[in-house]
Order: C-alpha cells, then sequence, then structure tokens
C-alpha cells in the first residue's frame, strides 16, 4: 500500500523570511513533520525503543534532541555520530553503533561505552570486541553481526548495500564462526543478526527475500545451541522526491516483516533515517542570475552541490519551487550552483514560472543526507540550519564564518 506525497509544509512567506534575516543558502526544517515522520514509525513499531533514527541522514544537535523525545533509540555509524547523539542528551543506553566498517578503537569505545548494541560486520571487529570486552567490569556488552544476504534491493548502486559484492558485512556462511566467538566470550552477550539492504528503496520486496535468508540462519544458530533474539533491519525506505509517486510507508513493512516473521520468537528493531528526516528540510537558494546553456536557460544559485550534493552524487531530483509566485512562463530551466565545477546543479528539465534574477528558491524534501553531505569545496563556508516549530523558528547551527574555514590550521 502507498500513501500520497504530503504537501510541502514550510509555506513560502516564512521562507522568505527567515532568509531575510539569515541569507542564502540556507537549511529549513520543519519540527512537526520531523514528529509526524517518527509518530508513524512509533505507531507502526509499537515501541519506541525498537525504532533506532540513523543519525547519519541529519546529525544537527536540535533535530537529535527532538527526535529524542519520542522515547526512540538511535543507530550511530561512526564514534563521531555517537558523540553527536550524546551531546544532543541521548543516553548511552539508547544508542546502537551500526554495522558500518570500524576501526578496533572505534569498537572499543562502543563496547566500553555501555551503548544498548554493537553491531559488527568483519572478522577484525569481532576481535576487537572480544578484546575490549575483557577490561569491562559490569554486564557484558550487548552485540550482533551484520549480515550481507546477497540481495539487490533496487537502489541507487551508490546506495545498495546488500548485495553480495558489497563490502559490507559477513556473508551468510560466515556467520557460525563469528557467533560462536562472541558466545564464548564471557564480556558479550550477542543477541542480534542485522542487515541494511541500501537506501531509497521503492520497494518492500527485497526484505522479504532478506528475511528468508536471515531465518535460513538463525535456523543454523540455533540448531547449534546459539539461539538470536533479535533481527535488526536497518533503514532503506525511500522517499518519492520528485512531483510525482509517493512514499513507502512503515506500517507496511512491519506487517510484512511480522508476517514473515510470525513464531520466530524473534524481536525486531528498525534503523529508518531518510523516511524521517528527509520532507522535514527544505533548501533555501537565492538566483544570482540567468544564462543561456545550449540554448536552454539556466539558473545559476548562491547554493550548489557543495551544500545540497544529492544530484551531483545520485542524478537525484528534488522538487524545486519558486517562492515568489508569478504568472508568466513556465519554461524548463537548469538549475545550476555557484561552483567551478559544470556539473554542479542542483536539478535539471525543471519547469517554472518566471523565475528572475534575486528570486529565492525551495529545494524540498533535502533534510535527510543534506546538510550532512555539505562541503567546504571552494571555500564555501556551510549554510546555516533553521528548526521551526509551532512556537516560531530559530537557528539552530550558524552559517559558517570564513574564519571556520581554516580553524585548526597553521601558518607553516
Ligand atoms: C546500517 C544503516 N542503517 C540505517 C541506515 C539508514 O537508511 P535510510 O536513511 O535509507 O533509512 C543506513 C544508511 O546508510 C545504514 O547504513
Amino acid at each position: 500500500m502507498l500513501t500520497v506525497r504530503p504537501e510541502p509544509s514550510l509555506d513560502p512567506q516564512l521562507l522568505a523570511e527567515i532568509v531575510r534575516e539569515h541569507g542564502t543558502p540556507a537549511y529549513v526544517y520543519d519540527a512537526r513533520v520531523l514528529d509526524g515522520n517518527v509518530r508513524r514509525w512509533v505507531e507502526a513499531v509499537g515501541d519506541p525503543s525498537r525504532v533506532c533514527y540513523a543519525v547519519k541522514a541529519n546529525y544537527n544537535l536540535a533535530v537529535l534532541a527532538r527526535l529524542a523525545s519520542h522515547g526512540i533509540g538511535f543507530e550511530a555509524s561512526t564514534v563521531g555520530e555517537m558523540a553527536r547523539a550524546l551531546a544532543a542528551g541521548i543516553a548511552p543506553g539508547r544508542i546502537v553503533l551500526g554495522g558500518v566498517p570500524k576501526s578496533p578503537q572505534a569498537v572499543a569505545v562502543g563496547i566500553g561505552r555501555g551503548l544498548d548494541l554493537v553491531v559488527l560486520q568483519a572478522a577484525h571487529e569481532v576481535e576487537a570486541a572480544i578484546e575490549a570486552s575483557t577490561s569491562l567490569s559490569g554486564a557484558p556488552a550487548r552485540v550482533g553481526l551484520r549480515v550481507r544476504p546477497g540481495i539487490r534491493a533496487g537502489a541507487h548502486p551508490s546506495l545498495e548495500t546488500g548485495r553480495a559484492d558489497a563490502k559490507f558485512g559477513f556473508g551468510p556462511s560466515e556467520i557460525r564462526d563469528a557467533w560462536e566467538a562472541l558466545s564464548r566470550t564471557d564480556g558479550l552477550r550477542p543477541t542480534t543478526l542485522a542487515f541494511h539492504l541500501g537506501s531509497g528503496l521503492d520497494s518492500l520486496t527485497p526484505y522479504e527475500a532478506a528475511i528468508d535468508v536471515l531465518l535460513g540462519i538463525v535456523g543454523d544458530l540455533e540448531a547449534s545451541g546459539r539461539p538470536v533474539r533479535e533481527l535488526d533491519l536497518g533503514g532503506g525506505l525511500g522517499v518519492a522526491y520528485g512531483d510525482t509517486g509517493s512514499d513507502l510507508e512503515p506500517a507496511d513493512l512491519v506487517r510484512i516483516v511480522d508476517e514473515r516473521l510470525a513464531g520466530s520468537g524473534l524481536t525486531t528493531r528498525y534503523e529508518p533515517g531518510r523516511s524521517i528526516a528527509a520532507r522535514a528540510g527544505t533548501l533555501v537558494t537565492r538566483v544570482l542570475y540567468r544564462r543561456e546553456r545550449d540554448g536552454h536557460p539556466a539558473l545559476v544559485c548562491d547554493g550548489g552541490f557543495t551544500d545540497f550534493g544529492r544530484y551531483s552524487l545520485y542524478g537525484a531530483q528534488h522538487r524545486i519551487e519558486p517562492l515568489e509566485g508569478r504568472l508568466e512562463g513556465p519554461e524548463t530551466v537548469e538549475v545550476l550552483g555557484p561552483t567551478c565545477e559544470s556539473g554542479d546543479k542542483l536539478g535539471t528539465g525543471r519547469r517554472l514560472h518566471g523565475v528572475q534574477p534575486g528570486d529565492l528558491l525551495a529545494v524540498r524534501d533535502v533534510g535527510a543526507y543534506g546538510f550532512v553531505m555539505a562541503s567546504n569545496y571552494n571555500a564555501r563556508p556551510r549554510p546555516a540550519e533553521v528548526l521551526v516549530d509551532d512556537g516560531g523558528w530559530k537557528v539552530v547551527r550558524q552559517r559558517e564564518s570564513l574564519e571556520d574555514l581554516w580553524r585548526g590550521e597553521t601558518v607553516g
């Protein structure tokens, strides 16, 4: 079942008012959209602690704190993301250190920090966890293993992570030895098998195929007297970014997962990122000037791929809307960034009405994998981030200053 794409929540006048004070480009997040998306997940799963927001999608501290107010957990893929979650006031016992490649030092930090769960995804991480557990004095640390189920999920190739040739996790035949090694270690309690098929999926079918692979492994481990308690199904639900289409619903995923796992005794955990944060964000950029390219008009803006890279990285076509309503047009335009690369684009083939230099454009649904992937290339300060709530709005990350660009450097 698919749901209809919601209308943009942040109205043009409010966005224009915000950037009048704080300049462009600027990210603006709607806290009410974050709330709504978390509630959809929590209602579907039935227990907030089993919804672990993927911190990487948007780790502004105010966003994390807002999400934490719903009682959910958090999945950090690095020690840096874990530190951000802690800095937002989230207790270690609500944080999962996820199954993304980690150094032995990072594994040791996770094991020693009293986290909810540490997911290990390579033999050297298992060795590091066993080594780190010897320094624990309290309860054993909960650990899990990431499985590479060998499933093509239909996402952009760069975002596919569960294929047989992916760099993540253990192949099904490698799990048994790793699980046994963890089970034999007093300081560790293996509970969980995890997978993450990829990000931006537009179908639930790959989850069913992956669960079947995991159930085979669970049966094998159970037969050898090493039961598995939990499946962590990662994230992945896609968002329809364009002018048409619809989003996948958490409730539909949970229903098929629960049906598949009925009678298995396994509990479940999810790590949604994009489906919580994407629709909450808008990037506001100003048109610097127009020019003709290959006979087509192009709008060169003050925001580009250093601020929002999803078109340049994945060809993602986000909705782009002028904030000023004009009647002329429409015309088909390219929306370009200002940097020194020809590939610096926010979108192509857009039907926009009479946009003039100085106008503001809103790039929609950029709350996930937006600011977190911004760079300082061309020595461009990263944009401000603003959070809008019922009670108004506030800047939750200042625009970087020029001095921020060389902080920590020395001249010789
Ligand atoms: C291990 C893991 N869990 C969860 C996620 C979040 O995925 P999404 O934002 O598609 O929900 C990712 C994204 O890369 C991931 O690597």
